[in-house]
């Protein structure tokens, strides 16, 4: 079942933002009880970018420690995965690429199928490493995700990046073959180029999730799968980490198991401990939730994962990776908690300044004020051109 030799990811890092919004804050807001939140949809804070901040800068954020620890002499193909777009034309990579100072000898390009994007990132990437295996492929998942105030969204809001060196021989997770592939054409969720916010159908975009949850294991069992049986854990897309239980719930419902929810609990728990505090990070999620299950998790060595990449839209993907011996040595345990704890709480006036904030469109310049205090920072538009700083 694994692929012909071990490809995988042999490093992975995230970063997020410079603030957060505490849901007790949105609550106290709309008057919404903060069980709905908490435990509803089970979301406690999300982070919000500040007006400095962005996709290339929070891609930015999350390579550069796996650029400080592997160098760039294997990296020839950066691809970046985000719904989030800044340009029509230009790919948010190039901007990475500049600022953390990668060789000219570079592919760069840039993904989208909403949030599953960074999964076929992720699968393009073990193809190219299959083709040249001394090559290493950066994948960057950015995302900022935004939806109307007011709205029944606004709750599952969020933004982080994730970035994965994908090699052979990895040091994290082996990823196998096959995959269970699923796409269906449903108005589920969408943001037409003039939004600057999701338009999202709720209830249709859970359904739809959970209809391809269902495709994506049938198409695995077809092709030669694990049984379900034979996996320790399952990292989800998470647009909000109540979703992982509820699509577990039903793979073991519509696999004909029992739904015992502390069964569901050990298979989801552990990965949604990132997610619940960042919130919507979009193609980012999923690996997010890999995280927070490897470093948290006792011993993983030897184990079989399973993956559930989703995007609205929608394109799913369900596939399985194995836990390298030695893994525990290479994790950002550290890291990954004080890109969370740095976070500066916002009321939620704040929050809706930075929310309701955009540049005008008039070329002229427009500085923007110097929020972050993180590494990189877009510090300017400017005759149209989006201007980058590395502090
Ligand atoms: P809503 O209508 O505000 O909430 O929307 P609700 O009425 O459905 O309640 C949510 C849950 O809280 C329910 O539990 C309530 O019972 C519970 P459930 O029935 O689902 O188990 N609840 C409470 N629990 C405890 N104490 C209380 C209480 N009150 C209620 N006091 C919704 C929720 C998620 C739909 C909304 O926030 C939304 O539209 N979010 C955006 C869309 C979304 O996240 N969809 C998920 C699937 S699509 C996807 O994952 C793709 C995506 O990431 C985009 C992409 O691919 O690019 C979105």
């Amino acid at each position: 079942m694994a692929s012909g030799s071990a490809i995988g990811i042999h490093d992975l890092s995230f970063a997020t933002t410079e603030f957060v919004l505490p849901h007790t804050e949105l609550a106290a807001h709309n008057g919404t009880e903060i069980g709905k939140y908490h435990l509803g949809i089970g979301q406690r804070s999300m982070s919000v970018a500040a007006a400095d901040e962005d996709i290339v800068t929070l891609g930015a954020a999350a390579a550069e420690p796996v650029i400080a620890r592997h160098g760039t002499d294997r990296i020839r193909t950066v691809v970046f995965a985000t719904e989030s777009s800044i340009d029509q034309a230009k790919s948010a990579g190039v901007y990475v690429h500049s600022l953390l100072g990668l060789p000219s000898a570079t592919r760069v390009v840039e993904l989208k199928q909403a949030c599953y994007g960074a999964t076929a990132a992720l699968q393009f990437a073990i193809g190219l490493v299959h083709r040249d295996p001394e090559q290493q492929v950066l994948v960057i998942a950015s995302d900022v995700s935004k939806y109307e105030l007011d709205s029944p969204g606004e709750a599952t809001q969020g933004a982080a990046a994730v970035a994965l060196l994908v090699s052979r021989n990895p040091a994290l997770v082996r990823i196998d073959s096959p995959s269970g592939l699923y796409t269906a054409d449903v108005m589920d969720f969408w943001r037409p180029n003039y939004r600057d916010s999701a338009l999202v159908d709720g209830q249709e975009s859970i359904a739809a999730y959970l209809q391809a949850v269902e495709g994506t294991w049938k198409d695995y069992t077809e092709q030669g799968g694990h049984a379900l049986d034979e996996f320790s854990a399952f990292c989800y897309h998470q647009p909000f980490t109540k979703m992982a239980h509820k699509a577990h719930r039903h793979l073991l419902n519509t696999s004909g198991y029992d739904t015992d929810e502390d069964d569901i609990k050990r298979a989801v728990g552990l990965t949604t401990a990132y997610n619940a505090v960042v919130g919507n990070s979009y193609t980012a999620s999923v690996y997010l939730g890999l995280a927070a299950l490897l470093d948290q998790a006792d011993d993983l060595t030897g184990r079989s994962i399973g993956f559930l990449s989703y995007g609205s839209g929608s394109v799913a993907e369900f596939f399985a990776g194995q836990i390298v011996p030695g893994y525990r040595e290479h994790l950002r345990i550290k890291e990954h908690r004080e890109a969370i704890d740095r976070r500066t709480p916002l009321d939620h006036a704040a929050y809706r300044a930075l929310h309701t904030r955009s540049f005008p469109a008039d070329g002229g310049d427009h500085p923007t004020p110097a929020q972050t205090t993180g590494a990189f920072r877009l510090a300017a538009l400017r005759g149209h051109k989006r201007i980058y700083e590395r502090r």
